[in-house]
């Protein structure tokens, strides 16, 4: 694998490398008759479609779209791994969204940095989400998870994302930070309006009067004012520039909220499709997290994100340039026939053991590996325990839609009935 550095880390549990033909000797390095198929993340693929176009990439692995200026495409496991791997080459520091959302005056804390401006709000991401922390709201969790879960099974038929699957994170993320109920209430609308607007690639929509951003910067001040012992009084305590303590904040909500919502419909969903695994997690719940790994494989809340390089990079028999963007497709990495036979079919035990489970890149992998992966697992766990009370019956198939910039992937509605198991 010419021009690549390969970080010291071990390889995930389970991992089998992929060798590679020799480079230069064709235009992608493999196989004759092998082209590149068109790629542009804004253009929504149905459900299937989506998957059968991951599979025409990963036969051309590093492919180019000239899509939002221009980009190249990594398709597989293996590549996607490394490339998470090696932050020196790949950074993030130039941002992660292509193109960047309009209007966005500075980049998002953690995500948006490299080591060591990384270093230190990713050590305040985890001081946050801190096991300790996210063992000590457990029963919290389960609690509005049940409520929920009631609440719904109360009604003839109900969404499962407006009732469950919504609120539960934002619940979550409000006990973490130490927020009112009055915040509260307000964060899921303004999170939604918050993506719709940077959703839009030509940026015209004119930003609202009052946004995410405004309020999480009250509830900053408001701390300074009347400190409190909660996490927003910590984190308006620490020595850093109050725009980075604002990202911060945002980071949590955006970042802690659609991507689990997605997770818990994902799942939701699979369960209503196949009564068989409602059966089995339900006699043996020992199994759900690997059914939460299996559908986070499955169905990858986030699909892709991108890199700048910093130097030039050869692979697969092609010759990136440092400057160049380069999309690490998580979604089709998850679904690389090399990692995971049969891999469009969900099969919760298709694993080893839990660690096996957990090699899935729908978190990412190295530096940046998802800060917030053991809440949404508990968060995941708890609420796919409480839904085993019930039957759920799916009431009508669920849209799929594009959330922020072409690279989460979400349920909007899913239309459910849920009745108590006996
Ligand atoms: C199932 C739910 C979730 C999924 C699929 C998910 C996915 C991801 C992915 C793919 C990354 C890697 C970004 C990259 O490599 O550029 C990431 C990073 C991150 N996630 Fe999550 N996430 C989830 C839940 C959460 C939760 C509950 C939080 C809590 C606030 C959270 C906070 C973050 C933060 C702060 C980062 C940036 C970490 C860094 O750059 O060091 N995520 N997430």
């Amino acid at each position: 694998m010419a021009g690549r550095e390969r970080a010291a880390r071990p390889a995930p549990a389970g991992h089998r490398r992929v060798r590679y033909p020799a480079a230069g000797t064709r235009w992608n390095g493999y196989g004759a008759g092998v082209s590149c198929p068109h790629f542009d993340h804004h253009e929504f693929l149905g459900d299937e479609d989506r998957y059968a176009r991951y599979e025409e990439l990963r036969a051309c692995p590093v492919s180019r779209s000239e899509a939002s200026g221009g980009f190249w495409v990594l398709s597989r496991y293996d590549d996607v791994l490394a490339a998470a791997e090696d932050w020196r080459t790949y950074s993030s520091a130039e941002g992660v969204l292509l193109p960047a959302p309009a209007g966005r005056r500075a980049r998002q804390v953690a995500l948006e940095q490299d080591p060591p401006e990384h270093t230190v709000y990713r050590q305040l991401y985890a001081e946050l989400l801190s096991r300790q922390r996210v063992r000590a709201i457990e029963e919290s969790i389960r609690a509005t998870a049940a409520a929920c879960l009631q609440r719904l099974a109360s009604l003839e038929q109900g969404d499962f994302v407006e009732q469950v699957a919504a609120p539960v994170p934002i619940e979550t993320l409000a006990l973490l930070l130490g927020l009112d109920a009055d915040v509260t209430a307000r964060l899921r609308e303004l999170t939604l309006t918050e993506l719709s607007h940077v959703n839009r690639p030509d940026g015209a929509a004119p930003r609202p009067a009052f946004t995410l951003m405004d309020l999480l910067r009250a509830e900053l001040e408001a701390r300074r004012e009347n400190p409190r012992d909660d996490f927003v009084t910590l984190l308006s305590r620490q020595d850093l520039p109050p725009v980075g303590m604002l990202s911060f904040l945002v980071g949590t909500v955006i970042a802690g909220h659609e991507t689990t919502l997605s997770a818990a419909t994902n799942l939701a969903y699979q369960l209503g499709r196949e009564a068989a695994l409602q059966e089995r997690l339900a006699a043996e719940p020992a199994l759900i997290p690997r059914a939460i790994a299996e559908s986070l494989r499955h169905r990858s809340p986030v699909q892709n994100f991108v890199r700048t390089l910093t130097r030039d990079v050869d692979l697969g028999g092609q010759t990136m340039a440092a400057g160049d963007k380069v999309m690490l497709l998580f979604g089709a990495a998850n679904r690389d026939p090399d990692q995971y036979a049969d891999p469009d079919r969900f099969d919760a035990e298709r694993y080893v053991d839990d660690r096996d489970a957990g090699r899935h890149l729908a978190y990412g992998w190295g530096v940046h590996r998802c800060v917030g992966a053991f809440l949404a697992e508990t968060e995941l766990r708890i609420l796919t325990e409480e839904l085993l009370r019930y039957e759920l019956i799916l009431r009508g198939e669920p849209r799929f839609v594009p959330v922020t910039f072409g690279a989460f992937l979400a349920i909007e509605e899913l239309p459910v009935t849920l009745r108590p198991r006996s």
